[in-house]
């Protein structure tokens, strides 16, 4: 069969298609974009141009495209049985064989796993797993969750409660009742003078005034990110997390790391988690598990809680694909490249911090206000002509800056007035130093 062309894909796609997180008349403006193939960090557009994907896919290419291992070995489980549900006392191999996995990479005492599809069911399911808990432990009063301004944990009717942003928030009058906010610690949009330091302390004495003007007792759990990620790459001060988890600990409210971003690698180390010695109740996580290859999604439980659920009759929550094996073999094979081609400690002694010495030569740039990150996680702040003062809500700057740097071959983030790039951990320094100038020239045009 012949090919189709392009304006016929985009024909069909415009009258079919609600495509997600997308302005539909701006798409009409412009014309879909189709990635039609993709190797290492470079994907192919509809036009045959390579661009270097330094976003990742959407932060989860951890691997970088086109390895074979992983489609050879979902294509063997498939050909072995594509699909067995795990619900009633069944499961399939790959599924038990990454649950251990799991156990064996998570922080300590993370040792039992929860399958979905997606970081939002993810954050969803650890939400029902700590409902239920907190019911079966006689705690039935504990039902708010807490989470901070600037957070993304998916868009879910709860998570989406649970997300600390109003462009996802507002246009479906969420959040719905029992989702308490406390300040997250982004020191650069307060702007109020305080240094970052400052500015975390000012969020931990606030959360505390929270959780006691809410009542403890009526708080089942707060959610964090470690690095804010959707919400503008906001990294915080070394101890913030640490104070907010034991903060947590004192209240009796279960901590819960959100790693959907963090976990596999970004940061070099295998969890955000164990680099800050955070020590979550639970631990959510998607993504980089199997680098996008397939839906998954896993929700990481500690001992003594997974004790309480399994001993509390039957656990009445799952999806049809918890567990799906095709999803699990992928995972399995993913997270053997990350081990045999140590990307983890890539990520950590070599790319990582090159990475972050392109991204700190950088603050020197006439449209650069402040730049941040951590491993292979960054963030510029751009400002127009007449600096910060003159920016508005509907300035989007980074927006247009991301556009400027995709005509340039590289694929960033916009987001508000900022520019975000996670590239996979297979990156080399050609790479960086490639999306690097490209970032330049982008923003040398900012300003018109
Ligand atoms: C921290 C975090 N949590 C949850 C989600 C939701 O994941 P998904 O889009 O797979 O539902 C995301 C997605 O970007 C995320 O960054």
């Amino acid at each position: 069969m012949e090919p189709l062309s392009l304006e016929t894909l985009r024909r069909i796609d415009r009258a079919h298609h609600l495509h997600p997180f997308t302005d539909h008349a701006d798409l009409e403006r412009h014309g879909t974009r189709i990635i039609r193939s993709a190797s290492g960090c470079t994907v192919i557009d509809e036009h045959d141009r390579p661009l270097i994907d330094a976003l990742a896919g959407l932060w989860c290419v951890n691997v970088g495209y086109g390895r074979r291992e992983i489609a050879d070995a979902v294509h063997r489980q498939m050909t072995a049985v594509a699909y067995y549900p795990s619900f009633f006392n069944t499961t399939t191999e790959p599924t038990i064989l990454l649950a251990g996995k799991l156990a064996q990479l998570a922080p300590k005492g993370l040792g039992h796993a929860f399958f979905s599809n997606s970081g939002s069911e993810a954050n969803e399911s650890a939400l029902k797993l700590i409902r239920a808990y907190q019911k079966l432990r006689g705690a039935r009063s504990k039902q708010k969750i807490v989470t901070r301004s600037f957070a993304y944990h998916g868009v879910t009717l709860a998570t989406t409660s649970m997300t600390g942003l109003p462009a996802c928030t507002e246009p479906f009058d969420l959040p719905l009742r029992g989702f308490v906010q406390v300040p997250g610690p982004y020191a650069y949009g307060a702007n109020d003078g305080r240094t970052l330091e400052q500015y975390a302390e000012h969020c931990l004495a606030e959360t505390e005034r929270i959780l006691l003007r809410e009542g403890p007792d009526t708080i089942a759990a707060l959610f964090a990110e470690p690095v804010q990620g959707a919400g503008g790459v906001i990294v915080p001060p070394p101890g913030y997390l640490r104070a907010l988890r034991d903060l947590c600990r004192r209240h009796d409210i279960l901590f819960v790391a959100d790693e959907v971003i963090t976990a596999f690698g970004r940061l070099g180390a295998w969890f955000a988690s164990d680099l800050w010695n955070l020590e979550p109740d639970l631990l959510v996580t998607a993504k980089g598990i199997t680098s996008g290859y397939l839906p998954l999604g896993a929700t990481l439980v500690r001992d003594e809680i997974a004790d309480v659920l399994t001993r509390g009759g039957n656990l009445a929550h799952g999806y049809t694909y918890s567990g799906h094996p095709a999803a699990t073999a992928a995972a399995l094979a993913n997270l053997e490249i990350i081990e045999r081609e140590k990307l983890v400690e890539r990520a950590r002694d070599d790319v990582g911090p090159y990475l972050q010495k392109k991204l700190q030569a950088l603050a020197a740039h006439r449209a650069v206000a402040e730049v941040r990150g951590c491993g292979l996680i960054g963030a510029l702040e751009v400002v127009p002509r007449g600096g910060r003062a003159e920016l508005t809500p509907t300035t989007l700057l980074g927006v247009k800056a991301a556009g400027l740097v995709r005509e340039e071959g590289v694929i960033v983030r916009g987001i508000r007035d900022l520019v975000a790039l996670a590239p996979p951990l297979v990156v080399t320094h050609e790479e960086i130093d490639a999306i690097f100038a490209a970032v330049e020239r982008g923003l040398d045009r900012l300003w018109g």
